[in-house]
C-alpha cells in the first residue's frame, strides 16, 4: 500500500500543508525543528494508533488553535481510499472513504505503517512496557479482532484492580473474584495466544536480518515471557490457578500482578540479555532487525507492503547498514527524514522534499 496525497491543517508547527510523495522513496530533509518529524507522525496517525512519540492528542494540536485535520489518500486493496482525521480535546476521530465518523482506533488495518526512530532503542534498553506496546501496535494493524481482544482485557484487568484495591472493605471480594477469573483468565489467553505467535512467527524473519547486519558475528533470539502461562498453548484453565495462587499476593498489592499487562519480550544476543549486555550497535542492529521483521510478517498477513517511516535513523548507522537498510526499503513506500539527503539519493531513486517552518516544498 501506498499513500497517494496527505494534507495537514493545524498540525503541531504545520498551519497548512500538501504532500504528494512518490509510490517508492520519499525524503524529507531540512534544519533541525522545521517540522520534518511532525509530518512523519501524522502519517502514522492514520493507522488508528495514538503517537510514537509520547504526549497527549491535544499536543498535536497546532498551539493556539482548537483542532487538527489530516486529510488523505491511499492506495491499497487495488483501489483509492480516502481518510480524514480530526483530532481535538475529544481526542482523534476518523472517517474512512466518507462513511461515519469514528473513533480512530476504529481505523486499526486500513493503513498499516512500520515507523523505526531512535526512540525504538527504547525497545531493547527500555522497560518491558515498550516491547509489550511494540507487539500491540503491530497485532492491531495485522490481526483483525487483536484490538477488540485487547480492549476486553483491559477493561477486565481495570475491574479486577478496582476490587483489589477495596477488597478489604468489600466483604464478599474473594468470592468476586472468582467469578471474575474465568473471564479474566479467557481474555488473557487470547492476548497472550496472540502475541506468542505473532513472536513466533517473527523471530527467524529478525534472525536472518540480524545475521545479515551484523555479518554472523553473534545470534539474536527473543521469546514471549508470560507471567500466566507456561510453555505450549495458553490454556484459560491454566491461568486461572496461577491466578488463585496469586490472590494473596495481589490483594496484599492492590493490583493484578500477572497477566499480559506484565509479560515481557526477552531478547538475548548469544544467549545473553541484549538488554544489559548489548553494545549500543549491537542493540541498534537488535531494533533495526525486529522492525524489519516486523514489515515483513505485515506483508505476510497483508499481502500488502506497509508504509515505512525512517525518521532519522541513517545517520546513527555505518555505511554497511545504511546500504543495507536502504536496499531493504526498495520495494515499499518509504517516508526517510534525515538532515543530509545525499545518504539516500546516492543510493536509491528518491523523491525530496524539503520542510521548512512548517512548509514543506518539492526540491
Ligand atoms: N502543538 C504544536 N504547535 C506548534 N508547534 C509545535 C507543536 N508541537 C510541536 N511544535 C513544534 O514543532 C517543532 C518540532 O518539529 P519536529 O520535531 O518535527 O522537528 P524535526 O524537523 O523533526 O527536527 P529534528 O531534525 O531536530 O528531529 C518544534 O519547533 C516545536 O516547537
Ligand atoms: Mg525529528
Amino acid at each position: 500500500m501506498y499513500l497517494t496525497n496527505h494534507s495537514l491543517t493545524d498540525y503541531r508547527n504545520v498551519a497548512s500543508l500538501r504532500f504528494l510523495p512518490d509510490a517508492g522513496v520519499n525524503v524529507i530533509c531540512g534544519d533541525n525543528g522545521h517540522g520534518k518529524t511532525n509530518l512523519l507522525e501524522s502519517v502514522f496517525l492514520l493507522t488508528g494508533a495514538r503517537s510514537f512519540r509520547s504526549g497527549k492528542d491535544l499536543s498535536l494540536v497546532r498551539r493556539g488553535c482548537s483542532f487538527s485535520i489530516i486529510d488523505s489518500g491511499f492506495f491499497s486493496e487495488g483501489r483509492e481510499q480516502s481518510l480524514r482525521m480530526t483530532i481535538s480535546e475529544k481526542g482523534r476521530s476518523a472517517s474512512l472513504n466518507k462513511g461515519t465518523e469514528k473513533k480512530a482506533a476504529a481505523l486499526a488495518g486500513s493503513f498499516c505503517c512500520v515507523v523505526f526512530s531512535p526512540e525504538h532503542l527504547e525497545l531493547i534498553k527500555g522497560s518491558p512496557d515498550a516491547r509489550r506496546r511494540f507487539l500491540d501496535t503491530a497485532l492491531c494493524q495485522v490481526s483483525p479482532g487483536y484490538l477488540a481482544a485487547l480492549k476486553t482485557y483491559t477493561r477486565l484487568l481495570n475491574q479486577r484492580n478496582s476490587l483489589l484495591k477495596d477488597s478489604y472493605s468489600i466483604g464478599a471480594a474473594m468470592e468476586l473474584l472468582e467469578v471474575y477469573d474465568e473471564q479474566f483468565a479467557a481474555a488473557a489467553a487470547a492476548v497472550t495466544q496472540a502475541r506468542r505467535k505473532f513472536t513466533t512467527e517473527l523471530l527467524p524473519k529478525a534472525q536472518e536480518s540480524y545475521r545479515l547486519i551484523s555479518n554472523g558475528r553473534e545470534q539474536l533470539y527473543f521469546r514471549y515471557l508470560s507471567t500466566l502461562f507456561g510453555e505450549g498453548p495458553a490454556e484459560p484453565e491454566q491461568a486461572l490457578t496461577a491466578l488463585r495462587d496469586a490472590r494473596g499476593a495481589d490483594q496484599k498489592s492492590g493490583f493484578s500482578t500477572l497477566g499480559p499487562h506484565r509479560d515481557d519480550l526477552a531478547v538475548e544476543l548469544d544467549g545473553e540479555s541484549a538488554r544489559q549486555f548489548g553494545s549500543q550497535g549491537q542493540q541498534r542492529s537488535a531494533v533495526l532487525s525486529l522492525k524489519l521483521a516486523e514489515s515483513e510478517l505485515m506483508y505476510d498477513r497483508l499481502g500488502e507492503r506497509p508504509v515505512l517511516l525512517l525518521d532519522d535513523v541513517l545517520s546513527e548507522l555505518d555505511p554497511n547498514r545504511q546500504d543495507y537498510l536502504i536496499e531493504k526499503v526498495i520495494g515499499s513506500q518509504a517516508i526517510i527524514t534525515c538532515c543530509e539527503p545525499e545518504l539516500v539519493v546516492r543510493r536509491a531513486d528518491a523523491r525530496v522534499f524539503r520542510m521548512e517552518n512548517g512548509a514543506l516544498s518539492a526540491l
